[in-house]
């Protein structure tokens, strides 16, 4: 793979040396060109043409290491960018500090990331987290007068937050290895005190052994009714992903069931078909992957063999994002101990059936998470979205049908294997008067203005105000009273604390409940139980703690109350607190939108310039004490909303719908920030 040995060549020193590429040309047998069109298209590879510094550091600049002053470490004239000037002029030797985009390590914001050309052997990289300006002016100077820097922050040295009872408790692995447990429920190992045996596959394995014969194929023209019986009836362990209701961990919140159900029954002309873990985790604010990789591997290289043994794929890839190192790591070592236990590779548990499992390195790039982009980075293009039709389900991977699941949906199938969909099902929230009931539970990444900044599994349906504040969870707010939330990355922009809505009369509400009942009665009980708890009666607004943390609920918010931004639940939480500037965060999520665009398309391409370039002048005109207001902002406030319209219409992928939300919401909810600037 083209892009896999770009990435061992920048790993080995530093950058893409010319002579490295034509010696690759040359053994791989392909043009120099088609290296150049790879190489040139991810920003961590570095073309030695572009003069990559000798010592680089690289700041993060998203939400929240923005939030906690990247934005002044990366300040051109007070920040470290003219330490390095000074050390490059001292030393001789070039030294550059520049911006990145998340790191993900938003719970230890800001987060920084450190290469020197060449790498001290056995170093890929060094990562500060919570450091200040003279920290990190020790460690470029260290640095460029060729000493080794201060110890880094490693992932598998910090402890982050958990609701966690047991946290991280030593389990056994095996009769003579230990590990450490989370304590969520996710981790059915760690849950129960069993060695990391991969009964899971073990119990999938023994019911074909027991059938005797393949696991028949529904007929192609089935409908959907008798497709439940019959997979129920025949294929039952995977049928319990769909009792589970289990949906895609990733954000899109598709149903891991009907992407397994969909590559099982697709055709293959040559057998072929592949499961890709999806690990890239580059949306701002998430790193609850980052954790799942490095502490239960065993999960996701499990939900992997499971994924592929029951859809009939021979193969899967685990692709992660190459700053989780250690995550890399961790995972390649856990394939090995899968093989040598049976559970991977050729004739898994003596049943007939191979998977062959490896991690793939990503080259690099936030497009790289976007599950089309990823293919044809695996197939060595250019990461860029595909047009779909067709899906990836039935031309994924080398156009065979392809799986495609997040790392904590893939982690959630051994416990769902083990102990049924019913089991995970009863894992949601209820309220206090049991009056409704939500299924499920899952991970989210929360950070910004809370005491505890962590990944917390929590029952799905439970209110954020729960999460925010109870001590189990993050513990409650810090820097003064909450005013915004980002409840998915920058992509669902920053929701107020108290959200508006319209007046509902009692025949509104009716109606609201009913249209929804018309999809589900669960979704439309909670539904009812929201307005009649938290919204009486000649309400205009209502709590942002108070709502559901459920998918589907935040999908049915903006028709039931009338909201002029779709509001998102993502797996990323960010907090924000006191007197924060919404206007500058709300430009800055929008920046790291027109910085990842992949251009290929011309709406989001020039559509995110034109969002931050509003963004910006807004922010230049209070500041200068001329402040957009009256009917000059709601002509602002219209046209930002009309090319959000646009821009969701016509963009090939997810980035470009989201890419205007972050600025939409600034000018409809956050007003007061557009005229004056708050204290901080
Ligand atoms: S919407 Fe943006 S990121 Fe997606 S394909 Fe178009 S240009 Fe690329
Ligand atoms: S590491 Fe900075 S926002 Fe994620």
């Amino acid at each position: 793979m083209i892009v896999q040995r770009l990435r061992e060549i920048q790993n080995k020193f530093g950058f893409l040396p010319d002579k490295a590429l034509r010696e690759l040309a040359d053994e791989i047998k392909v043009p120099l060109y088609r290296l150049e069109e790879v190489s040139s298209f991810f920003p961590a590879f570095s073309l030695e043409r572009s003069n990559p510094p000798q010592v680089e550091m690289r700041v993060c600049r998203d939400m929240t290491c923005h939030l906690r002053g990247s934005a002044k470490l990366l300040d051109p004239d007070k920040g470290l960018p003219a330490v390095a000037a000074e050390l490059s002029a001292r030393t001789g030797k070039s030294v550059c500090v520049e911006g990145v985009s998340c790191l993900g390590r938003c719970d230890r914001a800001p987060a920084v990331w450190v290469e020197t050309r060449p790498l001290p052997k056995g170093v890929h990289a060094w990562v500060y987290a919570q450091a200040n300006k003279a920290q990190l002016t020790e460690v470029l100077t260290a640095l460029a007068d060729g000493k080794a820097p201060a110890e880094p922050d490693t992932d598998e040295t910090y402890e982050p937050f958990t609701n966690s009872n047991r946290p991280h408790a030593e389990v056994k692995i095996s009769a003579t290895e230990t590990g450490r447990a989370a304590g969520w429920s996710l981790d059915v190992y760690g849950r129960q005190k069993w060695p990391r045996d991969y009964r899971a596959v073990k119990r999938f394995t023994d019911y074909l052994k027991a059938l005797g014969r393949p696991i028949p194929k529904p007929p192609a023209d089935m409908g959907p009714k008798d497709l439940d019986t019959f997979v129920s009836r025949y294929h039952p362990l995977m049928y319990e992903l769909k009792t589970a209701n289990l949906l895609g961990m990733g954000g899109a919140g598709a149903p891991a069931y009907g992407k397994w159900l969909d590559v099982w029954r697709a055709f293959s002309d040559t057998g072929e078909k592949y499961i890709v873990c999806n690990g890239d985790e580059s949306e701002p604010g998430t790193f609850k992957d980052r954790e799942l990789l490095l502490r239960m591997p065993h999960l996701v290289v499990e939900g992997m063999i499971l994924a592929g043994l029951m859809t009939g794929a021979g193969a899967g890839y685990i692709y992660i994002r190459h700053e989780y190192f250690e995550q890399i790591h961790a995972i390649e070592e856990e394939i090995e101990r899968a093989k040598k236990l049976g559970a991977c590779g050729e004739n898994v548990f003596g049943s007939g059936l191979d998977f062959d499992l490896q991690a793939y390195e990503s080259p690099g790039g936030y497009i790289c998470g976007e599950q089309s982009a990823l293919i044809e980075a695996m197939e060595d293009k250019r990461s860029q979205p595909r047009n779909r039709p067709p899906e990836l389900t039935t031309n994924g991977f080398r156009d065979k049908p392809t799986v495609v699941n997040n790392v904590e949906t893939l982690a959630w199938a051994p416990a769902i294997v083990m102990f049924g969909g019913g089991g995970y099902e009863k894992g949601g929230w209820t309220d206090s008067t049991k009056a409704v009931k939500v299924g499920g539970r899952r991970l989210f990444s929360i950070s910004g203005d809370v005491k505890r900044p962590g990944v917390y599994e929590v029952p799905i349906g439970m209110p954020l105000r729960d999460l925010v504040m109870e001590e189990r969870f993050c513990g409650g707010l810090v820097n003064g009273a909450l005013r915004a939330v980002a409840t998915s990355g920058p992509s669902g922009g920053l929701l107020p604390a108290k959200v508006p809505c319209p007046n509902l009369s009692a025949e509104d509400r009716a109606g609201i409940v009913d249209g929804i009942a018309k999809r589900s009665k669960a979704d439309a009980d909670l539904m009812k139980w929201f307005l009649d708890t938290h919204v009486p009666p000649g309400a205009k607004e209502f709590d942002l703690l108070d709502v559901p943390l459920d998918l589907t609920f935040y999908r049915n918010m903006q028709s039931a109350f009338k909201l002029k931004v779709e509001p998102m639940l993502g797996a990323a939480i960010v907090v924000y607190a006191g007197d924060v500037d919404l206007l500058a965060e709300a430009v800055n999520f929008t920046e790291f939108y027109r910085n990842e665009s992949c251009g290929k398309c011309v709406p989001c391409r020039l559509g995110s310039q034109k969002m931050v370039q509003i963004g910006t002048d807004l922010l230049k005109r209070r500041d200068a004490g001329k402040p957009c207001t009256g009917d000059e902002l709601k002509k602002v406030t219209g046209d930002v909303l009309d090319m959000t319209k646009t821009l969701q219409l016509t963009s090939i992928c997810g980035l470009g719908y989201v890419a205007p939300i972050p600025m939409a919401t600034a000018v409809t909810y956050f007003a007061n920030d557009v005229q004056k600037k708050p204290r901080g």
